[in-house]
């Protein structure tokens, strides 16, 4: 079959790769795509907010499948169109991409459907939401309703932080995704991610794996779209995936198939394991980047089919096998990064670091120009690697990054380091 596959991170480098091997891949095709996926698909400069172009591209080139990457193609309601041309596609419908594309959404059915999260106020004035903080505990986090590329949140840590913080989404510091403002409880724990597939009934959990939002070493400085990633996460003991499972993902899953809006695609957790166990503070409806790097390479069964069988419903028949060796990414980014950083610096070492034992180097904002491969965005790669352990994953992933020479760029020296000092204590 003909596939195309939507977007253009590291995320849909890893989604690539992972498709590339499937026995019913005949073409594969990427739109935007990057230097790395133009290795494993023809890549095509669409803009997945116009639905249309998409739609025609699709007949154009007898595409048989859709895979779409990113969320904001989802909350648009490109599946939609897509379904309506007659396309089969692999993600929730605009109805169901609420979870992710509204914060309150999410926590008014968390309340409907009995499903543990903080407790919260939504609100439509700045007035209101003050009038609610003041009845609050420090610290106390404030969310952008809508979506607004990871950085809609803010723990405050004082009232005048969190005033402040309520004003900023009021007067537009976040654009129509702060016009509403959620207020939700600080919960304390450890964080982790969870994946599941849902097909609209049935749920088959994928892995764990805990993210690494801070810029700096030992989790500090300003949030990040991720700057490394490992699978499994620890935190989630058998007992803490087992309750995950029967208290918020099946309840999500039975509750939105009850409102007559059934979630389809991969639904990402963020969970935070607290003294009273799993508690849920956001969902996403795709995969995490760079999550999704770790777990394509954990996953040993065809992914391709796995997402045809989420679109077709019938993933009560279906089952995954995983490497039970852990995987860990390490992402490269632009010095600067997150704030401003420069474009157009060139990287050299790809290969030579790619070919080292149990790595594989994704591209997340990567160009070919002229023959050189330069960066092209903030975060620019994911150098990950299996191991026996998630000591021996990291070895290698800095072993490979040792050997890449670029300037331009930068990565945290201690991705993995929980998991680590867990193992060295076992
Ligand atoms: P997000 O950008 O939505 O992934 O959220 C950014 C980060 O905010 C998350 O990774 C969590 O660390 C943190 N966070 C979100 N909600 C809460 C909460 N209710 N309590 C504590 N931390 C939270
Ligand atoms: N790594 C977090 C995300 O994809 O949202």
């Amino acid at each position: 079959m003909n596939v195309l596959l939507i977007g253009s991170g590291g995320r849909e480098h890893a989604l690539a790769w992972a498709i590339s091997a499937s026995p019913l891949l005949t073409r594969l095709y990427c739109g935007p795509g990057n230097a790395g996926i133009a290795e494993l698909a023809e890549c095509v400069p669409l803009d997945a907010a116009d639905h249309q172009q998409v739609v025609a591209y699709c007949k154009e080139k007898s595409i048989d499948f859709v895979v779409i990457g990113p969320e904001a193609p989802l909350v648009a309601g490109l599946g939609d169109d897509l379904a309506r041309a007659g396309i089969k596609y692999f993600g929730p419908d605009k109805a169901a991409a609420q979870l992710e594309g509204s914060k309150g959404f999410t926590k008014e059915l968390c309340r409907e459907c009995a499903i543990p999260t903080g407790a919260y106020g939504i609100f439509n004035s700045a007035a209101a939401a003050k009038g609610y903080l003041a009845t609050q505990k420090i610290p106390i986090v404030i969310k952008a309703d809508g979506l607004a590329a990871g950085k809609g949140v803010i723990i405050a840590a004082s009232m005048a932080e969190a005033e402040r913080a309520v004003d900023a989404c009021f007067d537009g510091a976040f654009g129509a995704a702060g016009a509403t403002v959620v207020i939700e409880e600080f919960l304390e724990g450890e964080e982790a991610s969870f994946f599941a597939l849902c097909d609209g009934k049935t749920v088959l959990p994928l892995a764990t794996a805990q993210d690494h939002k801070r810029v700096g070493d030992g989790d500090t400085g300003p949030n990040t779209g991720g700057m490394g990633a490992y699978s499994p996460a620890p935190v989630m003991t058998p007992d803490m995936i087992r309750r995950t499972m029967d208290e918020i993902i099946r309840p999500t899953v039975a509750g939105m198939a009850k409102r007559g809006t059934p979630f389809k695609g991969v639904l990402f957790l963020g969970v935070m394991i607290t003294a009273q166990g799993p508690k849920l503070y956001e969902y996403n409806v795709r995969f995490g980047d760079p999550e999704c790097q770790v777990l394509m390479l954990r996953l040993k069964s065809d992914l391709l089919a796995a997402l045809i069988a989420t679109a077709d419903g019938v993933l009560d028949k279906f089952d995954l096998r995983w490497h039970a060796d852990p995987a860990l990414a390490v992402v490269l980014a632009a010095n600067g990064y997150p704030g401003d950083y420069a474009k157009g610096t060139e990287i050299r070492g790809l290969e030579a670091a790619g070919a080292n034992e149990g790595v594989e180097i994704f591209h997340a904002g990567t160009a070919q120009e002229g023959g050189r491969l330069v960066a092209t965005g903030g975060r620019v790669l994911n150098v990950a690697a299996r191991g026996r352990s998630v000591a021996q994953a990291q070895a290698r992933a800095y072993g490979a990054i040792a050997m890449i020479d670029w300037p331009g760029g930068f990565c945290r020296k201690d991705i993995g380091w929980r998991a680590i000092a867990r193992e060295k204590s076992a």
